[in-house]
């Protein structure tokens, strides 16, 4: 039973202001939540409420979203089953009844809803992972290391967002996650000694300008051979292009350098990329309402690339279904804050599964050391996590978490390796 919910305003790795949420049961259990806030969001999330008042961090304070924790949502869920996630999310869902959570804010319930699993995790003395997941939750997921930013997460030169890299020949969690570790400090090495900037973008990668953007597949690559792996075997490639930050009048217009493509030419860029490197995963390669692009590209890479829908989904069941009926898109990119509860999260990536999709559990550029999506991800057998570079304690604190995770499960735990791209024919 839920006795007490309290919110404040905590920050973020940006520096901006987000919700934190505690929930306090009767038993004493305790659960603590913070929410996470994108950079390149996409125009379908729900809604992130901030106070625009000026005088305060730039217009992002977050008082009014803490107001409507500690008000109407703790008017509305004090005295109820912290255990009922469904119902938790239920009555918050019913508080705002816009399509986007834009009265309540999307912060302001998100906190609340993970904050209430927590408590009641704690009170059925198990942890969140084995709460969510049950007795089945046993795969650590595939890191998506992100060494490389560009786009809207750095003040560089390069337009594809992100550069990933997914150790899926390691035989372990713990391995792969010192593999990234040794190619990402050898990819430093490597640009200092070609006098490139060695300073990092918001998810801990570096930042440095490069002639063209397939520069940082090539100098990855040779980070992972100096490294002592065998890149496409042990180490493959994962770009978030973000291409929704691309799209204006119905053509992409990338930013940085200044290249305009139609739809079908961008097609083509990434076929072309992926015949000559490994790349395993694409993820937003077209805009977030360029279905028809997503179609095209599912068809003609869909069996050999993961092409991932984060603004295209937002993790959002309509959307979803949409893309499963359209055939648009082969996994669904998962941030919880898109949606803004739990219960509706889960919905996504069963939903997902189900359609013979995989799902990869995210982060968001902007970070607080709350690591539950390390839980989510092992709690729904995602197989896959992206959460940023080995770098920054905001992105280390869900690769920690699975370690620790990882050491829970000894016997059981199973790291999937290219097992994970169920959605491939590989
Ligand atoms: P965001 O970026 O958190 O800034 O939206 C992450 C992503 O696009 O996957
Ligand atoms: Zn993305």
């Amino acid at each position: 039973r839920i006795e007490k919910i309290k919110g404040r305003e905590i920050i973020d790795s940006r520096g901006n202001p987000t919700v934190e949420a505690e929930v306090t049961l009767a038993c004493g259990a305790t659960g603590r939540a913070a929410v996470p806030s994108g950079a390149s969001t996409g125009m379908f999330e729900a809604y992130e409420l901030r106070d625009g008042d000026s005088a305060r961090f730039g217009g992002k304070g977050v008082r009014k979203a803490v107001e409507h924790v500690n008000g109407v949502i703790a008017q509305e869920l004090t005295g109820r089953n912290a255990a009922n996630q469904m119902q938790i999310d239920r009555l918050l869902c019913g508080l705002d009844p816009s399509e986007n959570k834009s009265k309540i804010g999307a912060n302001a319930m998100l906190a609340v809803s993970l904050a209430c699993a927590k408590a009641a995790a704690k009170a059925c003395g198990l942890p969140l992972f084995r709460y969510l997941g049950g007795c089945h939750a046993h795969v650590l997921p595939v890191p998506m290391m992100n060494i490389l930013n560009g786009g809207a997460h750095a003040g560089n030169n390069v337009d594809i967002q992100e550069f990933m890299i997914m150790p899926t020949g390691a035989p372990t969690f713990p391995e792969a996650v010192r593999w990234g570790c040794e190619i990402f400090h050898t990819l430093g090495k490597i640009l200092k000694s070609r006098g490139l900037s060695t300073s990092v973008g918001d998810e801990g990668g570096y930042a440095p300008n490069l002639p063209d953007d397939e520069d940082a597949i090539k100098v990855i690559l040779e980070a992972v051979e100096q490294a002592g792996f065998v890149p496409g075997d042990d180490v493959k490639i994962a770009i978030d292009a973000a291409s929704s930050e691309w799209f204006s009048d119905g053509e992409y217009l990338l930013p940085k350098k200044q290249t305009r493509m139609t739809t079908d030419e961008l097609c083509s860029y990434w076929k072309d990329l992926c015949a000559r490197y490994p790349i395993i995963s694409i993820e937003d390669p077209l805009a977030e309402d360029d279905w028809e692009g997503f179609q095209k590209i599912t068809r003609s890479l869909g069996d050999k690339v993961q092409l991932v829908g984060d603004d295209l989904f937002v993790t959002n069941v309509k959307r979803l279904r949409k893309g499963i009926e359209l055939g648009a898109g082969n996994a669904i990119l998962v941030k919880v804050n898109q949606i803004g509860t739990l219960s509706e999260t889960m919905a996504a990536i069963d939903m997902a599964h189900r359609a013979g999709m995989t799902s990869i559990i995210s982060h968001r550029s902007g970070e607080t050391e709350d690591s539950t999506i390390a839980d989510l991800a092992v709690a729904v057998g995602a197989g896959q996590i992206k959460t940023g570079a080995p770098s920054r304690s905001d992105r280390v604190a869900k690769y920690n978490r699975l370690l620790r995770i990882a050491d829970m499960i000894p016997s059981s735990g199973v790291y999937l390796g290219d097992g994970a791209f169920t959605n491939l024919r590989l």
